[in-house]
């Protein structure tokens, strides 16, 4: 069938599997082109590993390193002439260019916070790889099912305190306008988003790999996390997803405590504000990413998520010295280019000038846009999207 992009807010209802395949070829070539990430991981296990950072922590490592990787995402093939997600999309290009390069790729399809999910993790480390030596937690959802009570939490994004008032921008119309959102009305905001983001799922997935054997001496695992800019903080790292945050930095020392008669170790890393098919749906963020583009465009210092996550293995996880260059609270930060002093400074300055008027002249707009369809597999070059897409494909390694 043809297939175009079909929007709800910041949702899009569609993808293309070509134009998914496209991307991802496209992200494998730009971590060929930076060379072997030196002392790179060899079996990894991805939790999150089907859209944005996860997924290009998968090529990252397969393709920087060689790596066999295990992805454990949460997705939908098509069905009955209903397309499948973007996600699946990806994740069936992943495995058929790392079959195709002669690597191991398998992935899992369920619900990560269950018990079942994990142990069917387990279950495939055990037969295919026996170990893996280095765990990313790339999750970013809305709800969790939590798999010792059965109590289901949903994350909200709100501040805390007070309401918060500040510019947004609808990306589809280029409409900018002022946001008011309310603050919490109760604790349980908090600790409910802290339940979904926070850290306490990433312990169990630790501790269950960890007492089945299949963590390898010397593993290491990495979550990510994110502070940007304080314009967004009361609506992102002061409201309650930040609480999130702030807890899965907080279980860093409790992995640490867990993984080190394996001589193990945990990191949070820090990432740039990226569109993404969570961030999109931040308010006030994607104007600031729309600034923040512009800039760093402007200075040359612009990366995405492979740019980021290869640093990421390159300069900061896999070192030749083998020494993780760390901040004052512990966390690895491949958010200093956009947290430079110079590209905050013009973003400040741009953020207080911005309107619906000027916002295709001073911010790269066209730019959020464009990467949120590629998101789906949309507007990438190369592609004839008059032409039918086969909107079957599979994910070779689930049946
Ligand atoms: P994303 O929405 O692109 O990816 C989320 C992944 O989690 C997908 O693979 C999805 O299938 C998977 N997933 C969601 N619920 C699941 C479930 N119940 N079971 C199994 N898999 C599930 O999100 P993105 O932006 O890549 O976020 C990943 C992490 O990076 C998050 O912790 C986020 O806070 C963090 N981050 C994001 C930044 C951004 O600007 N996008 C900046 C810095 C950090
Ligand atoms: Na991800």
């Amino acid at each position: 069938m043809i297939i175009q992009p079909r929007t709800r807010g910041f949702i899009c209802l569609t993808a293309h599997p070509d134009g998914a395949l496209q991307a991802v070829k496209n992200q494998i070539e730009y971590v060929k082109s930076k060379g072997e990430i030196k002392n790179g991981p060899k079996k990894v296990l991805v939790i999150g590993a089907s859209t944005g950072f996860g997924l290009s922590s998968r090529i990252a490592a397969a393709f920087g390193s060689d790596a066999a990787t295990i992805g454990v995402f949460f997705e939908k093939p098509a069905s009955e002439g209903k397309m499948g997600t973007a996600g699946w999309y990806n994740s069936a290009a992943f495995e058929k260019e790392a079959h195709e390069a002669g690597l191991y790729a398998k992935s899992i399809n369920g619900d990560a916070f269950s018990d079942e999910i994990k142990k069917e993790t387990i279950e495939l480390i055990k037969k295919d790889l026996g170990q893996v030596d280095l765990v990313v937690y790339s999750l970013a959802s809305p709800r969790r099912t939590h798999p010792k009570t059965g109590v289901a939490y949903s994350s909200v994004l709100k501040p805390i305190g007070q309401s918060f008032t500040n510019k947004t921008v609808d990306f589809h119309t280029g409409v900018v306008s002022d946001i008011t959102i309310a603050p919490v009305e109760n604790e349980e905001d908090i600790s409910n988003t802290v339940a979904v983001m926070g850290g306490e799922d990433w312990k169990f997935w630790i501790e269950d790999l960890k007492a089945a054997g299949v963590l390898a001496e010397g593993v290491k695992t990495v979550a990510y996390s994110y502070i940007g800019p304080e314009l967004t903080f009361p609506i992102y790292r002061n409201g309650t997803i930040g609480q999130a945050k702030n807890d899965l930095e907080a279980t860093v020392p409790v992995l640490n405590d867990l993984l080190k008669d394996l001589n193990g170790v945990s990191y949070v890393s820090v990432n740039k504000a990226l569109v993404t098919q969570s961030s999109s749906a931040i308010p006030v963020v994607p104007l600031y990413i729309s600034l923040l583009y512009k800039v760093m465009k402007a200075k040359g210092t612009h990366e995405g998520t492979i740019e980021q996550m290869q640093r990421l293995f390159a300069d900061r996880l896999y070192t030749e010295n083998g020494e993780v260059a760390l901040d004052e609270a512990g966390r690895i930060r491949v958010d200093d280019w956009e947290m430079a002093d110079d590209v905050q400074a013009e973003v400040a300055k741009l953020w207080n000038q911005i309107s619906t008027e000027n916002l295709s002249e001073i911010s790269d707009i066209e730019g959020y846009r464009k990467e949120f369809f590629n998101l789906f597999g949309f507007e990438i070059d190369g592609i004839d999207y008059e032409k039918d897409a086969n909107e079957n494909v599979q994910v070779p390694s689930i049946e």
